[in-house]
């Protein structure tokens, strides 16, 4: 019998959280997303994240391996949030053994090892979902209809820079600056936004180029393990400018300024522009299409989508102004939307707005714009998916949100 006829009978699930760190506290969302439903069990490979495992999640119980908990039993699903190069290898476990899985994003730092995942959902038949939140973010909502209301014309070019404020603290002083445990920050942090450009844009990147640099955080010297924390627990905005930053991790060796440049499967062209050492942080996108334009100011509640559709020279607010809804900073509200999916997705077989494809779409590009990057910006082409495994998760997700026909009454169109 696989996952999927198994767990159909039931109304909540038994879950499970495997990495007890800062982004484990997704799945506190799981008892509103869907009533019934709790965490039994945690699994953390360090005694840092075991103890932490009995405060966030007190009635669980609490193993040391994935072994343990596969021999346990008793789980129906599990969310994974441990480092990146440890994703594939735990989904895949977790696929085998019948367990639909949460995992988060990257899917995992190679195209080999995407690939292997997403054959193991499909010749297991176990659900599988990858965390691209931001798919589920208001900013990211309200852009994409206003391309599917038609207000842009044909989506021909999208442009994005990403302001990554916090890279310093976020990126820098743990795991995430280590190569082999990253790949690259094109997958780690830019995963997010190559799949918000596919999903904008309605295509998959099939050729990169990239550039980039570690021209900042490479010269600081101070550096030291920090064994017992997690990120909140060194975050601070007092920690600037971000040549004066302490305490990294003992290895940095992924770059802090990243560019890459994208050919789409349907011609649309597209480019991705991180840097780790700005003072503010947050994503602006420009999408151009055969009829106008659109561009976000603000990625949080305040925020705004502009649109200009109408010919004239150099107009600050666009001829149309959609406010951006949800919280004012961070995604909570994106994550409890996002975790609401994958459960409806395991219980009811509901289709999602994420997708396995496109995450391993996003592991492409960002992969081999690295790649690219590190080989004198040679050019890359992304092979296919083979179609079998394409036919497995096309049935099981939509490609499109719901379409949208009229503008918002929220929307304000300037003089
Ligand atoms: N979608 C989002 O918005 C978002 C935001 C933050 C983090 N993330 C993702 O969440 C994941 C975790 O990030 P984090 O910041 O919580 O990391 P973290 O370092 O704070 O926590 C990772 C935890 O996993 C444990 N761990 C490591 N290897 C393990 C293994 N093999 N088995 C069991 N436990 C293991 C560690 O001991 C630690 O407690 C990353 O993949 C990151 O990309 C996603």
């Amino acid at each position: 019998m696989t996952a999927e006829s198994s767990q159909a009978h039931k109304t909540s699930l038994a879950v499970a959280v495997i990495g007890a760190g800062a982004r484990s506290v997704i799945a506190h969302h799981v008892p509103e997303a869907r009533p019934g439903s709790t965490i039994v069990a945690v699994v953390d490979n360090s005694a840092h994240g075991r103890e932490r495992a009995k405060t966030l999640f007190p009635d669980a119980t609490v193993y040391a391996t994935l072994d343990e908990l596969l021999a346990a039993g008793g789980v129906d699903a599990a969310i994974v949030t441990t480092p990146d190069h440890t994703h594939e290898d735990i989904a895949v476990a977790l696929l085998e053994a019948g367990i639909a899985v949460y995992l988060e994003k990257p899917l995992a730092i190679s195209l080999d090892g995407a690939d292997r995942v997403l054959g193991a959902a499909a010749a297991t038949g176990t659900p599988l979902y990858v965390g691209h939140n931001l798919r589920h973010a208001a900013v990211v909502r309200v852009m994409r209809e206003v391309i599917e209301r038609g207000e842009i014309g044909e989506v021909k070019a999208v442009w994005v820079r990403h302001f990554v404020g916090n890279g310093g603290d976020f990126y820098f002083k743990d795991w995430h600056a280590d190569r082999s445990k990253t790949g690259t920050l094109l997958l780690q942090k830019a995963s997010h936004d190559i799949d918000i450009v596919h999903y904008l844009a309605s295509g998959f990147t099939r050729r990169v180029v990239g550039m980039g640099d570690l021209m900042v955080y490479g010269d600081i010297t101070d550096r030291h393990e920090r064994p017992g924390q997690t990120m909140t627990d060194w975050f601070s905005y007092d920690n600037w400018p971000p040549a004066a930053q302490t305490g990294l991790n003992p290895v940095v060796d992924v770059e802090d300024v990243s560019m890459m440049l994208m050919t789409l499967d349907n011609g649309v062209q597209a480019s991705y522009q991180q840097c780790h050492f700005t003072p503010d942080y947050w994503r602006n996108y420009t999408v151009i299409g055969t009829e106008g334009r659109l561009e976000n100011f603000g990625d949080t509640a305040g925020g705004v989508v502009r649109v200009w559709n109408r010919r004239h020279e150099w107009q600050e607010n666009g001829d149309v102004e959609y406010p951006i809804d949800g919280v004012a900073s961070g995604h909570e509200d994106a994550d409890r939307v996002t975790m609401t999916e994958f459960l409806d997705h395991v219980l009811d077989g509901a289709p999602t707005i994420v997708s396995p494809i496109a995450a391993r779409e996003a592991v492409a590009a960002g992969s081999l714009a690295a790649a690219s990057l590190r080989a004198g910006s040679t050019p890359l082409t992304i092979p296919d998916l083979p179609p079998a495994v394409i036919d497995h998760f096309t049935a099981r997700t939509t490609p499109a949100a719901p379409s949208a026909t009229e503008a918002p009454a929220a929307a304000t169109t300037l003089a």
